[in-house]
């Protein structure tokens, strides 16, 4: 099994260049199933979740080439199989391939998906959303199978704006010349930027970023070219990173409008930031001091996925901060292992009290998700000595060379190999 070794504490200096967005990449890599014919998609990362995506399309008969930060997909000669627990058990994502299956073929087989441990994640939405589309969906011990003679376009109302739910939409409305209209749309980036991609291969998509959005497909939708939008999650690990060591951070092709909330609590922080078109830099001299209260949101609130690295960030400022977390009902595991560091955390529901601690010592701890495995990274460098973390297939998962863009800004970082 793999951990990280960490020795801390450190401070961090350099540059980072932010790769492209894993929940961006991979909803596009679904949608070209719908494609008949070739797609270029630059600035996608090489982590383990694009790479069961790449699995999955080869699986259906598809040629996957990386070249550099590219993939070149041609999707001309796809295959309809049903996609097993292997490949569909490994991430979240693996739900969209239903989507864009029903879109191309009018039907789909594939195992529940699997992705972070951070509640149920049930996919109710998904299917309520499908079946008013036309699809007749069985659930059959650990897979679905959804058949659709017909596609009938609807109007569909969300009752919460699942971003996954939102995107499977789409793919399933992709190759339709009908209008289906969602009511209550996720509004994240990454939908804008599938919707992008959509509209490259030919559908007309309206109210792309508002929460009432509108498509309608084509028969048969073109290869295209899209370079896909920065990884605004990844963006802000390392300004967490920056603000909890300390230091100066500069990250290159990324976008401060895609994280504005967690820079207002970085800024809030005493941390300085500023920013141009393509680059954000972050000063993070003294000590820190809490920010308001954080409270998880929808898109453009503040993302639940940056709640685990924005509290490891504040593990030592000045004062207390109450982190709520109103996306997922189980998100606060990282929480847990800070303590064992030293932190001063205390749980209560859908809340964490964070008061500040003078330091932080090392000790063991464990990754049980992408983003609480990305945060007790950065804990574990601000602690005194050597931390183990172990879980590191979890982070391995969304970030694109963690370790050695760390080591590079003067981390001291390694991945070491443990008997489990
Ligand atoms: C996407 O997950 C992201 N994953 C998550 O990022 C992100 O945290 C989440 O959106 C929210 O922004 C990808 O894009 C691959 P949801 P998704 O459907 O689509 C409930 C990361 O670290 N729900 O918006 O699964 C659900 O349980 C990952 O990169 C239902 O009840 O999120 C959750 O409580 C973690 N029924 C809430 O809605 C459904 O059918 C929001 O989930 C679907 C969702």
């Amino acid at each position: 099994m793999q951990a990280y070794e960490i020795a801390g504490p450190t401070r961090l200096f350099g540059e980072v260049t932010i790769h492209g967005a894993k929940n961006s990449a991979l909803p596009i890599l679904a949608a070209t199933v719908l494609c008949r014919g070739r797609c270029f998609l630059r600035n996608i990362p090489e982590i383990e979740d694009v790479h069961t995506a790449c699995l999955i399309l080869q699986y259906l008969n598809a040629e996957v080439r990386r070249q550099g930060n590219a993939l070149y997909i041609d999707t001309t000669y796809l295959k309809n199989r049903p996609i097993d627990g292997t490949l569909a058990g490994k991430m979240r994502a693996s739900i969209l391939f239903l989507g864009a299956l029903m879109g191309r073929f009018g039907e789909a087989s594939i195992a529940l998906p699997g992705g972070c441990p951070l509640g149920k994640r049930p996919v109710d939405l998904h299917l309520c959303a499908l079946e008013r589309l036309g699809a007749q969906i069985e659930v059959q011990e650990d897979r679905l199978v959804l058949t659709c003679p017909f596609f009938c376009a609807a109007e569909i109302r969300l009752p919460i704006p699942s971003v996954g739910a939102t995107e499977n939409i789409l793919l399933a409305a992709g190759c339709v010349e009908h209008e289906t209209v969602i009511v209550g749309a996720a509004r994240e980036p990454e939908i804008c930027d599938l919707a992008e991609f959509l509209q490259k291969t030919g559908a007309v998509i309206r109210g792309v970023g508002t929460d009432r959005i509108s498509i309608i497909g084509c028969r048969r939708p073109a290869g295209t070219i899209h370079t896909v939008i920065p990884d605004r999650i990844e963006t802000a690990t390392y300004l967490c990173a920056a603000a909890g060591c300390g230091g100066e951070l500069t990250l290159y092709q990324t976008d401060a409008k895609l994280i504005t909330p967690v820079i207002d609590s970085l800024e809030h922080a005493g941390c300085r930031i500023e920013s141009e078109a393509e680059y954000i830099k972050i000063c993070a001299s003294g000590g820190l001091s809490m920010p308001p209260d954080v409270v998880t949101m929808p898109y453009p609130g503040f993302p639940t996925d940056a709640q685990p690295v924005l509290m490891a960030a504040l593990l030592r400022a000045e004062g207390a901060c109450r982190f709520r977390e109103t996306i997922f009902e189980h998100r606060f595991c990282h929480a847990e292992q800070m303590k064992r560091l030293g932190g001063n955390l205390t749980q209560n529901a859908d809340e964490v009290l964070l008061r500040g601690t003078d330091k932080l010592i090392g000790n063991s701890v464990n990754a049980q998700d992408l983003r609480g495995g990305a945060a007790l990274v950065i804990a574990c460098l601000q602690a005194e000595g050597k931390s183990l973390l172990t879980g590191v297939k979890h982070v391995d998962r969304g970030y694109d060379n963690l370790e050695k863009n760390l080591s590079a800004l003067g981390a001291i970082i390694k991945k070491v190999e443990i008997s489990p």
